[in-house]
């Protein structure tokens, strides 16, 4: 794309950008806080499910001192529906190691931001280029799609990552390079599609190899992945009294740190009953959750939670799914 077509692309984004919650109105400074925040909210997540959580956030903890200060079980559950939970106890550790060790300011280099827990290539490159003006290469999903329809690349994903980011390296401007990102993120959000790209509304459509070629969504290439495996497990809901027996799950691994049904092994003697199955997907592999439930005799050791407040537990998805199968068989039991 020609230096005309970044101009092209700008000018679209000064008028038909996305208004949300993290990005500042004219005239007003970016807040690093914010801006990281989102990012990582927005790692492996769409737009639409993140706004609810970045509200919620920003509405608890407005700052990074306060979101320092909180309790980790109360970020955890303030995270649960969202997914990839090492994304939240990294939030943490990153918002703790600003306030104690760098006053409470984020680092405003790629390379400083780069040493912070949770933050990788890509979201470092974010938060220099948008919360900081810095010239920065930022590429996304949504960036690699724009940038191979440019380019027609032929090379297939993952291999393609390197020359995609060459590619997005030539086209980044000199100053402007967070409203480029963003405008290129939005592009491939709302014209740019993976499925039925909007080529008559897209403002570097006469820029583009792949349109000019005449199937764009053949772009990016991407190479076959094997299938995903199918795991099975046993998940175990365990009432007494009105309450019922949740586990925190240990801090690495899947799920981890998360309030969850406990799993594997049975947490106690009782007479099991079989209450269905839920299926969730993860990124690595499909998982089918059987739940056994039993009332115990008396309320030991661990988190009782009373059931009609499960919703407030701050169950991830799959238990919450769960939930769900728990409370049909109180109904039917
Ligand atoms: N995806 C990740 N970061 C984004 C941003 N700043 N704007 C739009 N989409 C995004």
């Amino acid at each position: 794309m020609p230096v005309d077509g970044s101009n092209a692309l700008l000018a679209w984004y000064a008028v038909d950008k996305r208004r949300l919650p993290w990005r500042a109105e004219a005239g007003e400074r970016p807040d690093p806080y914010r801006i990281w925040l989102s990012e990582v909210m927005l790692q492996q997540t769409t737009v639409a499910a993140v706004i609810p959580y970045f509200e919620k956030f920003t509405r608890r903890w407005p700052n990074v001192e306060t979101l320092a200060a909180a309790a980790d079980a109360e970020v955890m559950g303030a995270w649960a529906g969202l997914g990839y939970y090492a994304r939240a106890r990294n939030l943490l550790a990153c918002a703790r190691l600003v306030a104690a060790e760098h006053g409470a300011l984020f680092p405003d280099s790629e390379e400083a931001l780069r040493r912070l827990p949770g933050i990788g290539r890509y979201t470092a490159a974010a938060i220099a280029a948008i919360a900081f003006g810095r010239r920065a290469v930022v590429v996304d999903g949504n960036v690699e799609r724009v940038v191979s329809r440019l380019f027609a690349v032929e090379e297939a994903l993952p291999g393609a990552r390197e020359t995609l980011y060459a590619l997005t390296d030539r086209l980044t401007p000199a100053t402007g390079a967070g409203d480029f990102a963003q405008a290129t993120m939005d592009l491939g959000a709302g014209i740019c599609t993976p499925r039925a790209p909007d080529c008559g509304r897209c403002p570097v459509a006469s820029s583009c190899e792949a349109q000019r070629r005449g199937d764009p969504e053949l772009y990016p290439v991407k190479a076959a992945k094997a299938p995903r495996p199918r795991r099975q497990d046993v998940a175990y809901w365990l009432e007494h009294g009105g309450e019922v027996l949740l586990v925190r799950r240990p801090p690495k691994g899947l799920l981890g740190g998360m309030l969850a049904f406990p799993t594997g092994l049975a947490p106690a003697e009782a007479e099991w009953r079989e209450a269905g199955s839920v299926d969730h997907v993860f990124t690595h592999f499909a998982l089918n959750m059987r739940l056994l439930c039993a009332s115990a005799d008396a309320r030991g050791e661990g988190i009782w939670w009373p059931v009609d407040k499960l919703d407030e537990a701050g169950l991830p998805t799959l238990f919450g799914k769960l939930a769900a199968r728990g409370a049909e068989w109180r109904q039917a039991a």
